[in-house]
């Protein structure tokens, strides 16, 4: 997620596109202790929509350093009540946010698209991604498993429980920007933490509407806090609290870096989430046409912008040509367009850095790697396009695995395709990269699908499916530059946001001294 860096680290132009504000847009506050209070900057930073830049959506708080403060203090003031309710109990709040989830999950998705861009159906989905993952973990409330094991002495009992991490600061982008608040908020909720959010300064409104679904569903003042604003002043003020115990970033790897360090300084617990390179492996076997909407849906779903879309499709050779020639073909057919008209199949990308990176990587891939562009490649300017950041879907073929289109995260609508000679060379090129979040494979032959699933380095592998739409009952994360070895969703996300407590119980009596005394065995 290279772009999200922009989107953390400075303003971007989505945000200064327009100067002057229209009378009828909507300011909107922070949510600090129960109340919707302004930033005590008094400034404010503007919600553009990436489709049409002359829509102004919102006003948020430029907030600063002393929100953070202020939020930190709401989230410690809130702490013992809720680590102390019973998790059955914290369950019930969050079964209720599902609910009022799925009420407004149709007006969620047209403010996604609005400020977000991508096609309402995948706002749908993004919602729906929240409103399933407030579900699952809620249910975790009846579970929460620990587990009882053997001590070594008689009479003595040993348990491990989970207990809350603490306070927790959740740092999150603007690609799923009610999905991926979810994955963290819900976790950190179940397990009886309480949490300061910062929302990607590009899609403030979506975290927004999550967090007021919070307070309608009844989550106590405190146990949520919501502060806008940039990531160099809000974003460090939180990765440099020293009451914030842990922080849960997603965005890109260099960020993630930065973020990481500044917690290893403070001995923070620091869960990354970051980039990714995701290859397709088509093999000689495989049923292209499934293929070919698996590589289009996966590279051009969100405009390219999800950290598992599909950027390299690893193609045999044998059926190269007739992949290439069916892929152009469908990638041509996309319609591209305002994600809120039902008709468009990619909306724009979420800002003018954004438009500059994307283009600048369609100008390496052309020149400086010499690839040749089968599609694609331009900006649409005219007409509907005028005013939104909208790029055609991109294909690159004859393309080296070294190449920095093939090696470098660029999070636009643009893919590669590599050919490959065997399923060993295929697994060497899906592995030559510096991420590993998701991979795929088609073709019809199982020893083929499992020896690639076995030997691709990635946290999520697919068999004849995409490398995007991981449901969240399962663990999501990746290897090597992608993560520093935490998953979140699935019940992996609960060794995040708590700690375990190992527990021993000696009703014996008397002093049993662990690795020191010899229990005897029965009869000797
Ligand atoms: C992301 O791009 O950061 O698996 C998350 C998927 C989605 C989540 C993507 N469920 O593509």
């Amino acid at each position: 997620m290279a772009q999200a860096k922009k989107a953390v680290a400075k303003t971007s132009r989505k945000q200064t596109a327009r100067t002057t504000v229209r009378a009828a847009v909507k300011t909107y506050q922070n949510y600090i202790g129960g109340k919707w209070v302004a930033s005590e900057s008094g400034e404010l930073f503007e919600n553009i929509n990436p489709a049409d830049t002359g829509d102004t959506i919102g006003r948020f708080p430029l907030s600063t350093s002393d929100d953070i403060n202020a939020a930190v203090n709401a989230a410690q003031e809130a702490f013992d009540r809720w680590r102390r309710t019973p998790a059955p109990r914290r369950a019930e709040v969050l079964f209720r946010l599902g609910e009022i989830l799925i009420g407004y999950k149709d007006r969620f998705a047209a403010d996604m698209t609005r400020e977000m861009g991508k096609v309402l159906k995948e706002a749908g989905g993004d919602v729906q991604e929240a409103i399933d993952c407030t579900y699952y973990t809620a249910g975790e409330g009846r579970r929460l498993h620990g587990f009882t094991t053997p001590a070594e002495m008689p009479d003595k009992f040993a348990m491990c429980t989970r207990q809350p991490v603490g306070l927790c600061g959740l740092i999150t982008p603007w690609n799923f920007p009610m999905a991926i608040p979810s994955w963290k908020l819900i976790p950190a909720l179940i397990c009886g933490n309480t949490v300061v959010i910062k929302p990607a300064e590009d899609t403030p409104l979506s975290t927004y509407n999550l967090v007021k679904a919070c307070e309608e569903a009844g989550i106590p003042p405190g146990v949520v806090n919501l502060v806008t604003g940039h990531g160099d002043t809000v974003g460090a003020a939180m990765t440099n609290h020293p009451a914030l115990r842990l922080i849960s970033f997603t965005g890109s790897t260099e960020t993630g870096r930065i973020v990481a360090s500044a917690c290893a300084e403070r001995n923070a617990i620091c869960s990354l989430e970051m980039g990714g390179k995701n290859a397709i492996i088509v093999m000689d076997d495989a049923d292209i046409d499934l293929a070919i909407e698996g590589a289009v849906w996966g590279a051009f779903g969100t405009s390219g912008q999800r950290c598992t879309a599909s950027s390299r499709l690893v193609v045999h050779k044998k059926v190269y040509k007739q992949f290439v020639t069916k892929l152009v073909a469908h990638a041509k057919s996309l319609r591209v367009g305002n994600g809120a008209d039902p008709r468009t199949d990619m909306g724009p990308v979420i800002n003018a850095d954004a438009v500059d990176k994307i283009m600048g990587y369609i100008q390496v891939g052309r020149n400086e790697d010499g690839a040749t562009l089968a599609c694609g490649g331009k900006r649409l300017t005219r007409g509907d396009y005028a005013n939104g950041y909208f790029i055609e879907p991109t294909v690159f073929t004859d393309v080296a695995e070294d190449m920095r289109i093939a090696q470098e995260e660029i999070f636009g609508p643009v893919t590669t395709v590599i050919p490959a000679n065997s399923i060993e060379d295929a697994i060497r090129i899906a592995n030559g990269v510096r991420y590993g979040l998701s991979a795929a494979i088609y073709t019809q032959n199982v020893n083929q699908a499992f020896r690639a699933m076995n030997e691709v380095y990635t946290g999520i592998f697919y068999v004849n499916a995409s490398t995007i739409g991981a449901e969240v009952h399962l663990p999501f994360g990746g290897t090597k530059a992608t993560g520093n070895g935490h998953r979140e969703a699935g019940t992996q996300v609960l060794d995040i946001f708590s700690e375990w407590k190992s527990v021993y119980v000696d009703f014996s009596g008397k002093l049993q001294r662990a690795q020191i005394d010899t229990v005897e065995l029965a009869g000797n």
